[in-house]
């Protein structure tokens, strides 16, 4: 399934203390695996998410240098730590700090992992203006 391409809310989900959302992906970002949390709180079912890319719950308000540098870690057999505002189906908006790490296979990436938990609220009130300024950044003179 391509990108839904839908307008974002000001509506928040938030997440539980205790949810942890799970999902592993190809290579290439593809999504191969969502635990139950994933599909409730993004709104979209199993067969929605396993035959999309990652970006299906990209939101608008993220910089792109924020996913290149996820990208220039994990794809390097590094671990990426980050703030991430995501989208739901509906277009509401929730935010989590982000883990992602290399899945090997004889010593070969063979697709990665991501946990994520409920980000702290005054870490977002730092971020959001942070991100704000980024794209505006990239806006004027792309993302160098
Ligand atoms: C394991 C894994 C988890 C990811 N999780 C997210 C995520 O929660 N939200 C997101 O927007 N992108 C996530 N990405 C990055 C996307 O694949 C994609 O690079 C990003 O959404 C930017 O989309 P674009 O390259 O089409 O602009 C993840 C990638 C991997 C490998």
């Amino acid at each position: 399934m391509s990108r839904v391409n839908k307008i974002p809310t000001k509506k928040e989900i938030k997440l539980n203390n205790n949810d942890f959302i799970v999902s592993k992906t190809d290579v290439k970002g593809k999504i191969t695996y969502c635990n139950e949390i994933f599909m409730k709180i993004a709104a979209y079912n199993e067969k929605e998410l396993l035959t999309s890319n990652h970006n299906i719950i990209r939101h608008p308000d993220m910089p792109k240098v924020a996913f290149k540098l996820a990208w220039d870690l994990i794809s390097k057999g590094d671990e990426f730590f980050g703030f991430v505002k995501n989208m739901t189906k509906n277009g509401d908006f929730y935010w989590v700090f982000t883990n992602i790490t290399a899945d090997y296979i004889d010593g070969r990436i063979v697709g990665y992992t991501s946990v994520r938990r409920k980000a702290n609220p005054s870490a977002i009130g730092t971020i959001e203006p942070i991100y704000a300024k980024l794209i505006e950044i990239e806006n004027q003179g792309g993302i160098k």
